[in-house]
Parts: C-alpha cells; structure tokens; sequence
C-alpha cells in the first residue's frame, strides 16, 4: 500500500463536513480511495477539469483554520481561486494563469525549522501578493525585515489606523478599522522600501506594503474584521485588476460543454439524495448529456415524512430524468434491528447503499461514468499535518466500498465549488428556491435521530413530530435563518397526564441551531411562543409522546446531531 494513497484514503475516512448529500458523495470518495488500493496505486480517473476560469488568483493555504474563509470571500466578489499547498507543482500554479497571489495564515513560526515557505516564483513573478498574518511575517522573513515573537500574544478585536487612506488595499475605507487578531509573532522590522500601511496601540506595523506586495497582521477574511470583504476586494480589483467574471451563469454554459465533451456517447449514473448537492449534479449532467444519465435514489426508510414521494415527483415528473427508486426500506430496518450504537448504525446504513446501489448499477448495464456531488471542500488538499489528523468526532461517511470490478471515472461538476455557489448554480439551471435552500438532512437520516434502536414505530413517532417543527418553523419565516431544526426521540419516558388519565410515553426534545459551516453551532433562540406553538401540537397530535425538551447547548462541546 502506497503512503500517500493510505493517507488520502484515511483524510476521506476522516473527514468531517456539513453536507447534505455528505453521505453519498463521502462514501463513493471513500470507495474511490479503497479501489486505488485495490487497484495497485493506479489513480482513479476523475474526468472533470478545473474550470476555464478567465481570472483566478491563486491562494496559498499555509495551515490556517481560516484559509478556506479566504477562498470564499474572493469568490463571493466572483473572482476564481484555488487554495494550494505551497508546494503544489509549479505547473499546476502556472495553469492557472493568477493574476495574483494570497499567502494564508498559519499556526508556524517563521524561523520554526521546517516552516513552510513563500515560493520563490511568487516573488519574482511581478505579480500582486497579499500575506495574511504569517502570510505577512513570511513576506517580512524572505524579503528581509525581520519578525520576532510578540511580548503580548494579540488575540481578538483591536483597532487599526491607517496611515494613508490612498493606499490601494485601504481605497475608500475610514482611518481607523476594527480588525480581528490571532497571532503570537510579529514583524519587528520592514524590508527594505516596505512601508507602514497601519498600526494599532500594540503593534506599530500591522499592515506593510511596497508596491503591489501587502501584507496584514489581522484576518480580513472573518466576520470580525467588517470591512474586511472590502479589503479582500480592494485586493483583488484595485490590485489585481479582476472585473469579477466568476459567475454561476458561465460555469453553467462551460459545464455543460465540459461533461458534453467528456461524456461523448457513454452512460453515466448518479446517486440521489434529494439533498441540494445530488440535485444539482443530477441536474447539471441531465441538462447535458439527457437520458444518457440514470439516477438511483435509494429509499432507505429513514427519511421524513413524505420524502421519498417528493423526489420522484421533483426528478421524474418534474425533472423529467430517469429514476431508478429503490425502496430497500425492509433491508435497512431488518439490519438495524437491535442496533443501538450510532457509529454502527452509520457503518450498517453505508454498507447497505452501497450493496443496494451496485445491485441496480449492474442492472443498468454497462456504465461508464458515475457523477457525484463532491464540492471544493472535500478535495482541497490539507497544508498541515494537524489537519490532516482532526480528531474522528462522528463518522460522517459510511466506509463500504464499492467492489474493484464496478469500474467507471468520476464526473464531479461541482468539485471546484463551495456551498453557496452550488446553490447559485442551482438557481441558474432554474431549479426552485424551496430545493436549494433546504437544511442539511444527515445521510444516515433518522436512524441516528431515534437514539437507542430504530424501529419502525419510534421512526413513525419522530416523523410526526419532526413534521410538526419543520411545519411551525416554516410558518414563523424561521427555517432559512436556521442552519437545522428537527426533532429527536429520546430514549427517555416521562409521566404526563392528560384528560384524567396519568400517561408514562415518550419524550421528544427539539434541536435548533445556527451555523455557517457546521464546524461550530450556536443553539437557536427560538421565540417562546414558537416553541410553545411546537411543543403543544407534539403532545397532542403525535400519539405515544407526553413532553417535549429544548436542546440549549451549542457546538462545541455538543454536536449538532444527537449520535
Ligand atoms: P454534528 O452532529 O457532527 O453534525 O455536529 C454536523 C453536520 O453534519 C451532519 N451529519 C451527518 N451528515 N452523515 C451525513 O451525511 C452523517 O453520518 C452525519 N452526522 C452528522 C449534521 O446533520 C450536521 O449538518
């Protein structure tokens, strides 16, 4: 077994992310990596290309938790980027044609033995480099100034004056800015003809600048720093000359001639989910290539209610593509019988698709493509080894594998998107608002929401009340300010009375949270008449539950799903 194949193989395994569709296109990842092994080393062929892209800027992630943070604000201003390692091949930089380059920050201290450096054609290319944080004490480093460890580690808000508003990367900002800080060493002293672009009470260089090289000592990518979209932005336009002609519009018109092109003839199948990546995919490669496509949505009986109609409805008469629907309801249940701990539920649910979904594959016949909703995050390559190690939290994939001889290349048109810009995607090709702004839904859906073991009766009990919150949040306005609300089923009951009778059933407790990412959550502060609203309709209208609890802990140290 090859090293980098094993460690690619465990990153997947590992990763922890906040997809909809995290179930399919994870474990189909997984299945990739498990069938390079299988196959000797010998690289699956993914067939999509990065996109043509008329401006890019090419970002260099040296390890920092807000790297992918950079990446999505120069996209929101629609220019194109990529985040690399900053040892990724110089070709593979090259190709990219950038109009400029951002250096992350980082968790290494520039004089750290092994700390990861600013390649040297970066420098020597002329063109516009931004350094964030280490990003800045590296350019300080390798052109000659000097950094050394602050006496006061500088962590939070803290007010930075310009010295001269005129500067490009300042353009139309005030004098003073509230910025966000994190870091331990600072720049001592400047290169040679850099200049002090601002400073704070504690720092007396926090921005620097010579010519179209800037660097900045706080994070202009966070919500913290507000004006920081617009430095990110002064960058890219004021500095790099970009028009912004990253646009969901375009990448359609080039997507679809790209899996036009790559396709040619051939069959291609795609796993639906319902959930807003597999829609867009299917979607996508439907517009393109028309029945040549075949979805297979699998109905494993752990869905809410009514969903499994609403997707044959929404694909097959709306949509008009080719569906396989699957109810493997019975082959679910039957393995989960008695089945109480959440990681062996996620492995069973996994395991059972896969053998679902290849049994219809091969039923299909000969397939050569097998399109997946796999977005920018799941295959941006990690810079640190710390990344690469995050601690297992839950398994958000389920580790199957599908078997080497069902072999066909990958079609991922979404690979070099984010969430927001899937979704952008989606509107473009026309696909309703209700269906690309839905809440994430966990592959392994309502079995690990039934804690404890998931039978058909608890799943019908959590249904009826899951029904009852989606219905009030949606009713209040609330369910696109939420990142999730839902119910749980407790493995608790409690003693109730209703009419004159004394009731011992079922306690349902209600989860509501916001998040950007999923990474951490804030529980929601629902009105308490919504709440009220809720609770009242679970105990009169879902037989079998007498009290309803309000989940109030946030992630972390709680996670946003029960198991
Ligand atoms: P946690 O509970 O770890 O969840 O805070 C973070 C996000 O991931 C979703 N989630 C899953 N998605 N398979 C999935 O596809 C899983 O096994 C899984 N577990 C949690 C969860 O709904 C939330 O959006």
């Amino acid at each position: 077994m090859n090293d980098r194949t094993e460690e690619r193989f465990q990153e997947i395994s590992h990763r922890i992310s906040a997809s909809d569709d995290l179930e399919i296109s994870t474990y189909l990842q997984v299945a990739e990596a498990r069938k390079a092994l299988a196959e000797q080393e010998q690289e699956l062929p993914t067939a999509t290309k990065a996109p043509a892209a008329r401006e890019s800027v090419v970002i260099f992630d040296f390890g920092s938790q807000y790297s992918q943070l950079i990446a999505r604000r120069v996209r929101e201003w629609h220019v194109y980027c990529e985040l690399l390692p900053p040892d990724a091949p110089y070709e593979r930089v090259a190709a990219l044609q950038p109009r400029g380059f951002i250096l992350s920050g980082g968790p290494a201290s520039v004089y750290d033995a092994n700390a990861p450096k600013v390649p040297a054609y970066v420098l020597e290319s002329g063109l516009p480099v931004l350094g964030i944080c280490y990003g800045m004490q590296l350019l300080a480093d390798q052109l000659a100034g000097s950094v050394v460890p602050a006496t006061k580690r500088e962590y939070g808000h803290a007010t930075a004056y310009i010295n001269d508003t005129s500067s490009p990367i300042f353009s139309g900002l005030p004098f003073s800015l509230s910025v966000w800080m994190s870091h331990g060493d600072k720049v001592s002293e400047l290169p040679p003809g850099f200049e002090v672009l601002a400073y704070t009470d504690n720092s007396a260089i926090t921005a620097m600048g010579r010519g179209n090289i800037v660097g900045l000592q706080f994070h202009p990518e966070v919500a913290h720093t507000p004006e920081g979209k617009n430095i990110i932005r002064n960058f890219l336009y004021e500095m790099c000359g970009c028009e912004g002609s990253w646009l969901a519009g375009l990448f359609v018109v080039d997507s679809l001639s790209q899996i036009r092109e790559q396709v040619g003839n051939g069959k291609v199948i795609c796993a639906l989910s319902g959930g807003v990546d597999s829609t867009v995919t299917a979607t996508l490669v439907h517009k393109a290539i028309g029945d040549q496509l075949t979805c297979i949505f699998v109905n494993n009986g752990l869905l809410r209610r009514e969903e499994a109609e609403r997707n044959i409805n929404t694909f097959r008469r709306n949509l008009q593509m080719n569906l396989v629907y699957v109810d493997a309801t019975d082959r679910f249940l039957g393995r989960l019988a008695g089945v109480v701990d959440p990681e062996l539920k996620r492995r069973i649910i996994g395991e059972e698709f896969i053998r679902v979904f290849e049994a219809e594959a091969r039923k299909i016949g000969d397939i050569d493509f097998l399109a997946q909703g796999t977005l920018y995050p799941d295959v941006i390559e990690s810079a640190t080894p710390e990344t690469k190690a995050a601690a297992k939290i839950k398994t958000h994939h389920n580790v199957g594998g599908l078997p080497p001889n069902l072999k066909f290349s990958l079609i991922e048109p979404l690979r070099y998107l984010f969430k927001d810009e899937v979704r952008a995607v989606g509107l473009e090709l026309g696909l309703p608002d209700e269906m690309i702004n839905r809440q994430p839904f966990p592959g392994p859906g309502l079995a690990i929401r039934v804690i404890g073991e998931v039978t058909r009766e608890r799943l019908e009990t959590l249904r009826a009340a899951d029904w009852v919150v989606m219905n009030e949040i949606k009713k209040a306005g609330l369910y696109r300010e939420l990142w999730q609300s839902f119910a749980i089923l407790t493995p608790l009951r409690s003693v109730g009375v209703m009419g004159d009778g004394r009731t011992y059933a079922n306690v349902v407790a209600i989860r509501a949270v916001t998040s950007d990412d999923a990474m951490t959550a804030e529980w929601a502060r629902l009105p308490y008449d919504l709440l009220a609203r809720i609770s009242n309709r679970i105990v009169n209208e879902v037989p079998g539950v007498n009290r309803v609890v309000y989940d109030i802990s946030s992630k972390p140290p709680s996670t946003i799903e029960w198991e």
